[in-house]
């Protein structure tokens, strides 16, 4: 069953929106009736067929197209949807990129050169520092939440890369950091995604058919599965601040 709150008049941004979790967010939020501004890439074919999608189903949406990654667009893109929605209850930092489309194993030095490096630290982890300096004033008027899409990879489960679970991992601290750096009128709360049923760039080829990853509850996760859980850290989850929610079917139980 799905969770059901009252969300009319709240309002929501979501970043890398047009994606899989981005996508199973912006339906939770506005399956409780917010109003949410999505982001992606600029130029995303996807950004442009969601939101087409969603408003005609009836929704209120806007596109905020924006590369969380540039440190002049992302504000920019911040701002514009806050002045679209009229403010801003929720602020979700969930875009991120793995740089790479087969995962890189630790010992490869060679491909984690400084060009990668850059890449990451500024789409997966400045890029959510940006997001939320845009919205901090906006969050703090409405007594908001944020919610970051970190890694289960944070926790050394492995990853795409070294410098992606390094990413998600400075996420899962930065959640703790922004908590008490806008308590107590924002919340600040972060996931653990395991595996993602989506269209994330990089593949583990055949590790979801094979025995290697035993998760408990023998399958993989949905959109639905983790823009519920983001659901419910921003929009209830009153006392909850500085934490990050593993959302693995039981993976790193
Ligand atoms: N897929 C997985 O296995 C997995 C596991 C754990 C965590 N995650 C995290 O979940 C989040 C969402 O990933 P997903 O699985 O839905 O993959 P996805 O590729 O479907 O979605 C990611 C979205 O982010 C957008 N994006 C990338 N760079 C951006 C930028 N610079 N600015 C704005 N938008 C940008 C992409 O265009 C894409 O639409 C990411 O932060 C990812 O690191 C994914």
């Amino acid at each position: 069953m799905l969770a059901n709150y009252d969300l009319s008049g709240k309002r929501a941004l979501v970043t890398g929106g047009a994606g899989g979790i981005g996508r199973g967010t912006v339906r939770a939020y506005l399956r409780c009736g917010a109003s949410v501004a999505i982001n992606d890439l600029p130029g995303s074919p996807k950004l442009a067929e969601v939101v087409a999608e969603l408003t005609d189903e009836g929704h209120h949406v806007v596109a905020a197209p924006g590369d969380v990654g540039d440190p002049d667009d992302a504000p920019r893109m911040v701002s514009d949807a806050i002045d679209a929605l009229g403010g801003l209850d929720y602020l979700v930092n969930n875009a991120g990129t793995p740089g790479t489309k087969a995962p890189i194993p630790p010992a490869d030095f060679e491909r984690q050169d400084e060009d990668f490096w850059n890449l990451l630290l500024n789409v997966n982890l400045i890029g959510p520092y940006r997001c939320t300096k845009a919205a901090a004033a906006a969050l703090r008027e409405s007594g908001g939440a944020i919610v970051n899409t970190a890694s289960i990879s944070a926790f050394g489960m492995g990853g795409s890369s070294s410098p992606y679970c390094a990413t998600k991992a400075g996420l899962v601290v930065l959640t703790k950091e922004w908590a008490r750096a806008l308590a107590p009128d924002v919340r600040v709360n972060a996931i653990a995604p395991g595996a993602v049923d989506s269209d994330w760039m990089c593949r583990f080829p055949g590790l979801e058919e094979s025995n290697s990853w035993t998760i408990p509850l023998d399958r993989i996760g949905t959109p639905t599965d983790y823009g519920e859980a983001i659901l419910f850290l921003s929009a209830g989850a009153g006392y909850v601040t500085g934490q990050t929610l593993n959302v693995d079917g039981g993976l790193t139980t």
